[in-house]
């Protein structure tokens, strides 16, 4: 015997044919207008309008948020301070474009960054070299982002120096990780005999502080600016992106952009009612109102999106996991844990809790309607792939009894099914922005500042002494006002 089904009213909504299908969320028709009334009356419309428009949403640090205007390909004037942005957008574009032609024989890019400067371009190299019939120039492109070194040796072991180019892509371009493993590239061009002008020709750097390449010696002419309206999580869209282009080419790269560019416009002019990323930012809202939930799972039914959930957990938790508002009073509720990896190899980890632990944890299903790849199999397989991740949402929405509680399902489980028509550039791109703009959506129910992040800063002033204890190798170190008890007795035991 099967528990009542968990289904609610009017639950498909679409975009450029992207399909939101919200009817396991559990959420009834008065339930959702009450949604949309309270959304409205926060003033939501005119957040966005004021996204868009470049007004200082981002209020701490007295900056607007226009990492929209990096996907405006139509090109209309967006101001700041009454400065049109876009002929600097535009001259970035036209030097990527060029940089695409003018790179012959290179067989490696060492992309070294971290963070916002890291995951957008990581996920969309592995992303798009699964899509069928995409060109790729076969350059091998790594990713250096820790400062642990078993990441830069296991690339410095793959890459031939005297064809490597080296991108160093840090928006502030003093994140220690970066600088500290930039060097160390260097270093590695120099013992393998690259002459001083061969390393000036390999550098390349993209970051909103050009004064601090040049310091580091790279050429003007190889420095890729972005903008401190672009915030790093948000920075894809720009030269960060470069790998992209370089990658499958500058028209790909604008596919990307023409993805998100669309969900854009959706997000600016749709009303609430049809709105995906404010649909998808109200179920969440609904269910932690509802059932104080906090985490969620987003689980891509596809191999390609792995990396999907990492470059959403910084999105995430690093735009939205804070306790006050903009007003700087305590809120209640802001970011849940975001978690996921692919499915279905997912179901074989972490399923078991999402359907019968005590945690209510809501769901976002992905799934892409063609096939990811041309091998005779692949209708076949994506079949089976695809009647999990429905066999899964309709498992967790509608439980199951049992005279066995071992095998009751207690069901009422939300999840949302986003549906892709199929995986490439452009729909890629526009999966990133509906979740950039769900972020930004959900900030402003909160109260939230979206946009700067300073508790990541904390830890990264209290590392300095630490290192400089450890690098004493002294074992009597005293606890101290930057240095508590607990970690001087760690680190005497480390440089003992
Ligand atoms: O982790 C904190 C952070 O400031 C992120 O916001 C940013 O994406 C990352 O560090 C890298 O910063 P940068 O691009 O300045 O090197």
């Amino acid at each position: 015997m099967s528990l009542q089904p968990y289904s609610s009213p009017q639950p498909l909504h679409s975009a450029i044919n992207v399909v939101l299908d919200t009817a396991y969320q559990g959420i009834s028709d008065s339930d959702w207008k009450n949604l949309f009334a309270s959304a409205r009356q926060s003033g939501l419309e005119q957040f966005i309008a004021d996204m868009f428009a470049g007004k200082h949403i981002n209020n701490s640090e007295d900056r607007p948020a226009l990492h929209s205007a990096l996907r405006n390909l139509s090109k209309t004037p967006v101001l700041i301070n009454g400065a049109d942005v876009m002929p600097a957008v535009d001259d970035v574009w036209r030097r990527i474009d060029a940089l695409c032609n003018k790179w012959v024989g290179v067989t490696d890019v060492i992309h070294i960054g971290i963070g916002g400067s890291d995951f957008g371009p990581r996920l969309a190299i592995e992303a798009l070299a699964h899509v069928p019939g995409i060109e790729s120039r076969g350059m091998r492109m790594h990713f250096l982002a820790n400062i642990d070194t078993a990441e830069l040796a296991r690339i410095l072991a793959h890459a031939q120096p005297h064809s490597t180019r080296v991108l160093i892509v840090s928006k502030s371009f003093t994140t220690l990780e970066t600088t500290m493993n930039a060097k160390a590239v260097v270093a590695w061009l120099k013992e393998n005999d690259c002459t001083k002008s061969q390393i000036a020709h390999a550098l390349y750097a993209v970051t909103a502080n050009v004064t601090a390449a040049k310091e580091f010696g790279i050429e003007e002419d190889n420095i890729y600016p972005f903008w401190d309206w672009v915030g790093g999580r948000y920075s894809v869209w720009s030269a960060v992106g470069l790998p992209i282009a370089l990658q499958y080419g500058f028209e790909t790269f604008k596919q990307f952009l023409a993805g998100a560019e669309s969900i854009d416009l959706h997000f600016k002019n749709a009303p609430l009612e049809e709105n995906l990323p404010v649909i998808m930012a109200l179920a969440l809202l609904y269910q932690q109102q509802k059932h104080d939930i906090k985490a969620y799972a987003v689980i891509p039914y596809a191999d390609a999106l792995d990396w999907f959930p990492k470059w959403l957990q910084q999105l995430d938790m690093e735009s939205n996991g804070k306790s006050i508002d903009r007003d700087g009073k305590p809120v209640k509720h802001s970011s849940p844990i975001v978690f996921g990896s692919a499915g279905s190899n997912a179901q074989h980890s972490y399923f078991q809790l999402l359907h019968q632990g005590t945690e209510i944890i809501p769901i976002d299903f992905i799934a892409v309607r063609e096939p990811m790849s041309d091998r005779p199999e692949a209708v076949a397989h994506h079949h089976i792939l695809l009647s999990n991740c429905l066999a899964q949402a309709q498992a967790l929405a509608n439980g199951k009894d049992d005279v066995n509680p071992n095998n009751v399902y207690p069901g009422k489980r939300p999840s949302n099914l986003l549906l892709l028509p199929k995986l490439n550039a452009f729909y890629l791109g526009a999966l990133l922005a509906l979740y950039e703009n769900r972020t930004a959506t959900l900030g402003a129910l909160w109260n939230i500042n979206s946009f700067d992040q300073p508790g990541v800063e904390y830890g990264k002033v209290l590392a300095k002494p630490i290192e400089k204890a450890l690098t004493s190798h002294q074992n009597n170190i005293q606890a101290s006002a930057e240095i508590d008890a607990v970690t001087a007795a760690r680190i005497n035991f480390l440089n003992s």
